[in-house]
């Protein structure tokens, strides 16, 4: 998608073999729009774990690349360790593990350097073509007098390589003449939804106003909320979804209030061996995320402050379990199905 009016991908390798991954920093967004590179794969699952790509496609795809990387620049160790490197750098995405599956099967097909590097950018474009589709899908779901669009965390072309997944449908709405407007949760404590859905969103001249997360119910309460799309980072067989932290809060209120709960997801973040969300691993996060904050000061400085008095402890579930039966449809690239 766009950025003043230029199109970007989240992780981009525009090179050969020789070449070297690019990705955004989303832990400096929106102040400062820096692109990194590297041809390190430590470096790439490093920016995975402290979340510099996020969002469950990204994670996969930037897995893919690292693990493409590691292929071409310490072969001999690609089995024995970096394998298992980057399936340990989060656990909760199922799109992680999918892609270091992917090119496990590649590098165990006797792949050359170029196969592997064409896999990533293979599983890449895959998810940006999964996304698009999924995203045409939505729109049509929400062209039906569903205007005022509630979203929580980011589920947009950062999260996802190109055009998002709950973001996907908004964007084609927008793209067909259609006014979406988004009420986004801040979505504490690492604040993606007022960061980043926010100014994605604002790239593409899309209104968009963001709330403190315990607004959500209050709005729908109003009547302000004619829709809620969230993307998943996993779906368990049964059709429970993991989300990030609020989630489930909301399907709840959703319910309350008689609006429809959509999950906007591709394939790849399906994982039938979990048979139902209590299988489905969630990430506890350091709870330094939630007794600091980071933003920018008036010097233009990107910085962290204390929230709380020192000494005090907090606990930092990075994810939820939204039930099935409070999910209205699950739409991916095939279409709109049933949990
Ligand atoms: O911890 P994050 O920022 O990686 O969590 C991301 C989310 O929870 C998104 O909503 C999710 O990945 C689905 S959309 C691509």
């Amino acid at each position: 998608m766009n950025v003043n009016g230029k199109h970007f991908r989240a992780i981009n390798w525009p090179g050969g073999v020789n070449g070297q991954l690019q990705w955004i920093d989303q832990t400096k967004l929106p102040h400062h729009f820096a692109i990194k590179e590297s041809r390190d794969a430590e470096v790439v699952a490093r920016a995975i774990e402290c979340m510099e790509v996020r969002g469950a496609p990204a994670i996969g795809a930037m897995a893919a690349f690292g693990l493409a990387l590691a292929f071409i620049t310490d072969q001999n160790r690609f089995e024995s360790y970096w394998l298992t490197r980057f399936s340990q750098t989060r656990p909760t995405a199922v799109n992680l593990f999918h892609a270091c599956d992917t090119m496990r099967v590649c590098a165990e097909g006797g792949a050359t350097e170029q196969m592997m590097l064409d896999m990533a950018c293979h599983y890449a474009d895959t998810e940006v073509k999964r996304c698009k589709v999924m995203g045409e899908h939505l729109a049509q779901v929400l062209a039906v007098g569903e205007r005022r669009i509630l979203t929580h965390c980011n589920a947009g072309w950062l999260a996802t390589v190109d055009w998002g997944t709950a973001l996907s449908g908004i964007y084609h709405l927008a793209r067909a003449g259609e006014s979406p407007s988004v009420l986004a949760d801040e979505t504490r404590p690492r604040l993606q939804g007022a960061k980043l859905t926010a100014w994605e969103l604002s790239q593409e001249n899309i209104p968009c106003s963001i709330q403190v997360d315990s607004a959500a119910a209050w709005m729908m309460a109003q009547g302000e909320v004619d829709v809620i799309v969230v993307g998943a980072d996993r779906i368990a067989a049964n059709g429970d979804v993991a989300n990030k932290i609020g989630t489930y809060m909301l399907a709840l209120a959703a319910r309350e209030h008689g609006i429809p709960f959509y999950v906007a997801a591709p394939e790849s973040s399906f994982d039938l061996y979990c048979i139902s969300g209590k299988d489905i691993p969630i990430e506890i996060r350091d709870e330094d995320e939630v007794l600091r904050v980071q933003g920018m000061n008036n010097h233009g400085d990107l910085g962290k402050i204390d929230i709380t008095a020192h000494g005090i402890v907090a606990h930092n579930p990075a994810f939820d379990v939204t039930p099935n039966h409070l999910i209205t449809s699950i739409i991916c690239e095939t279409g709109l199905w049933k949990p």
